[in-house]
């Protein structure tokens, strides 16, 4: 009984080990037949698995059409020789947005003005009904200069949404426009030719989010 149990527990450890180890492999693609050992087991075709388009065979980031603070129409290309580090959420949101866009601007701080000048901090809301250019624009401010506010109608946010694989959801409380939104809260590192290069979970801290945001920029050039 004990050895049954010995050995179920060491075979789970190792399902664990392995998924985790084909996720890592996904997101940090090596050149060469490990490449194609991920593209094999991720169902990714090589090509797509040695761009790092994706985490575990889900696609993430492509192109997109939006509208800035000033109203002008902006698009994946006018960021292309900069890295974009893209957040989803919106103005109104009580406590987790304000959180990360704090830890955005202080781990640019961080980095230093040469490397945060090549990277363009996105902020792209899910809440488009109540954030037009204007209200991101005041928002953002309140943050940093240099935070991007982007908006856009509902089909463009829709799109963009679905290409970085975004979840959100409207919580109606009064059934007025006094709406919270629910909403993944994933930060998405795209590299100066567009293609996607790392998701950050939800929580880190400036530091460690300077950290990465650098090893990666060292790394991928
Ligand atoms: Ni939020």
């Amino acid at each position: 009984m004990l050895r049954a149990i010995r050995w179920l527990s060491l075979s789970l450890l190792g399902v664990v080990v392995i998924a985790w180890g084909v996720l890592w492999l996904g997101v940090h693609r090596p050149a060469g037949p490990a490449g194609r050992l991920v593209a094999f087991l991720t169902g990714q075709t090589p090509r797509a698995a040695a761009q790092g388009v994706g985490v575990g065979g889900v696609a993430l980031g492509g192109p997109f059409t939006l509208v800035n603070s000033q109203s002008r129409t902006v698009t994946d290309r006018s960021f292309r020789g900069r890295w974009m580090l893209v957040y989803f959420g919106y103005t109104s949101c009580p406590d987790v947005c304000p959180t990360e866009l704090q830890t955005i601007v202080a781990a640019l701080d961080r980095i230093g003005p040469a490397a945060a000048g090549r990277i363009a901090p996105l902020f792209i809301t899910v809440d488009p009904a109540r954030d037009t250019p204007a209200v991101l624009g005041r928002y953002t401010a309140l943050f940093g200069p240099q935070l991007i506010g982007l908006t856009g109608s509902a089909a463009q946010i829709g799109g963009v949404e679905h290409a970085f694989r975004v979840y959100h959801a409207e919580v109606t409380q009064d059934g007025g426009n006094n709406y919270l939104v629910n909403h993944s809260s994933f930060m998405y590192l795209v590299g100066p030719q567009g293609r996607f290069d790392a998701l950050y979970p939800p929580g880190l801290t400036a530091t460690a989010l300077a950290d990465r945001l650098r090893r990666q920029m060292d790394t991928n050039g």
